[in-house]
């Protein structure tokens, strides 16, 4: 609001009306801004701590909700390059989704959580930086398609320390291989001004559509730092921080690099699970067993766990596939070959997944799928989400289009993606909304992504309206597949014999 108010005012378009309140506001209008700048300076100065968080994607801009929204003793600013982004920030139509975002922004925003393109005012003005800006997967030079490319991160570490006029602690966000806080402290420390920097890792472990359940309730946030004195002092401010909702049990401390491994190997767990399933889908396939049985009695096993043992045409999302592949890079970079091997083995059985996928189509579609409509029932990397990086919709799109088919894509959120995604890709691709529509005349549907409304649908409708013979491909076995088999479809699951009428 002060903010507006002396835009408001330092604007020259304003003072050339001359109703009688304006010449007041034109006499006055210096004194005011003063009075406002007084009332900023102090808000600021009556803010226990100032926090920057350089980035405003997908981890910095909800994660800096979350604490403004648990500190209101804070101010919370997060900035970010891109001015389109930050203004979507600041308006009612946020850039992400998840649910519970908007009401804690909304809440938060003008009070104490400030979205600003001013990113070296932020850095002099604040004392804990948190950066949380994108490493994607290196493209070019040594370790591309592995490393993480660090140049974002190297322009801001040196960013911070052209504008730091006081001692900083810097909190890393973004997911980083091992020893990348040691070569921030190195480009921070060689400015050699007397200015003090201590780097921390504070690991990032929330999943897209349930981030701000992750950020109020996590299973535990992690923090490292190194073991000296100073490192140990900043690591209790960042655990003050988040101590003001969250237990002291959850809250662990580690060394630094332990902290940056942890994050690469939690993500590689958990795909390695979904791979572990995925290779046994296969199997059940040709052996008559049920991989959902199978995956039922594993998980009960208390010392498994039931979770993420669904089989599917494969993991997406931004981080599974460049986390492992950064991993691997590393262990690649020890000379760690057998190590190496054995994490790449989960990148390549998802690979594998998706290939087995198409194979199976075309098999059983007569090994032809040239000219043949399909379907495909959602892109999206995983329900509730419009994002699409690294979906295996996307690899599926392109194989059947290389195999001639012509594609229909439907979803509730991710068309808009799927469009950019397919940009490039010369073949006959249609985007339909609404997927009685989408799959009229096809051949076949395949099921993408595990979308709750594809489960509600009329099966019925949809087969009437579809060239014969008709299939389905439940590339997420969320559908009724007798029942798909007693309306005429043939029905091909994941880890399960198909059921067909020939
Ligand atoms: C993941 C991690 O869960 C999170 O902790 C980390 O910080 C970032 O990466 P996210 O990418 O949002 O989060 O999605 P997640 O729910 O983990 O799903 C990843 C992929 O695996 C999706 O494509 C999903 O559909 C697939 N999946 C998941 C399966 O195929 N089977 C399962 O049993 C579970």
């Amino acid at each position: 609001m002060i903010g507006v108010a002396v835009n408001f005012f330092s604007d020259s378009r304003y003072g050339i009306c001359y109703h009688s309140n304006v010449i007041w506001w034109r006499i006055n209008a210096p004194l005011a801004v003063q009075s406002f700048n007084k009332l900023r300076r102090k808000a600021e100065m009556s803010f226990e701590k100032n926090i920057l968080c350089i980035g405003a994607g997908y981890v910095g801009g909800p994660t800096m909700a979350m604490i403004a929204h648990k500190c209101p003793q804070y101010k919370v600013t997060v900035v970010d390059i891109d001015p389109e982004r930050i203004a979507q920030w600041n308006s009612d139509d946020l850039p992400i989704y998840e649910s519970g975002l908007e009401e804690i922004v909304k809440a938060a925003r003008g009070r104490n959580l400030f979205f600003s393109i001013e990113v070296e005012e932020g850095i002099r003005e604040c004392e804990i930086i948190f950066v949380s800006v994108n490493t994607p997967t290196k493209t070019f030079g040594a370790g591309a398609g592995m490393a993480a490319d660090l140049q974002y991160w190297d322009k801001t570490a040196r960013q911070i320390r052209k504008h730091s006029e006081s001692n900083k602690i810097i909190v890393e966000k973004s997911t980083l291989p091992v020893k990348t806080a040691q070569a921030m402290e190195r480009i921070l420390t060689s400015a050699d001004n007397g200015i003090r920097f201590d780097v921390l890792s504070n690991p990032e472990f929330l999943a897209e559509g349930t981030a701000i359940k992750d950020l109020e309730d996590p299973d535990r946030v992690l923090i490292g730092s190194t073991q000296t004195p100073e490192g140990l002092k900043a690591r209790d401010v960042l655990v003050e921080i988040y101590s003001n909702w969250i237990r002291a049990e959850r809250i662990i401390t580690s060394n630094i690099w332990s902290s940056e491994l942890s994050k690469l190997v939690a993500n590689a767990f958990l795909a390695q699970r979904i791979s572990s399933i995925n290779s046994i889908s296969a199997l059940c396939e040709k052996a008559d067993a049920d991989v959902e049985e199978v995956a039922r009695a594993v998980g009960m096993d208390s010392r498994v766990g039931s979770r993420f043992l669904n089989a599917s045409v494969g993991f997406g999302g931004s981080c599974f596939k460049k986390d492992i592949l950064n991993l691997v890079y590393l262990c690649r970079y020890y000379d760690l070959k057998e190590v190496a091997d054995y994490w790449e083995g989960v990148v390549k059985i998802n690979d594998y997944q998706k290939e087995r996928f198409i194979l199976n189509m075309l098999n059983v579609m007569f090994n032809t799928l040239a000219n043949k409509r399909i379907c495909l029932f959602g892109f999206a990397f995983k329900a509730d989400t419009g994002d699409t990086r690294e979906s295996p919709a996307i690899f599926v799109a392109k194989r059947l289009i290389e195999e001639k088919a012509r594609v229909v894509i439907t979803d509730p959120k991710a068309l808009k993606n799927a469009m950019k995604d397919l940009g490039n890709v010369d073949g006959e691709i249609s985007y339909v909304e609404d997927p009685y529509e989408a799959s009229a005349g096809c051949s076949a549907i395949a099921v993408m992504t595990e979308w709750a409304i594809y489960g509600d649908l009329d099966y019925k409708k949809i087969y009437l309206s579809m060239a014969k013979p008709a299939f389905i491909f439940d590339g997420r076995n969320i559908l009724d597949h007798e029942k798909l088999f007693e309306i005429g479809f043939n029905v091909f699951p994941i880890g399960k014999p198909g059921l067909t009428h020939f």
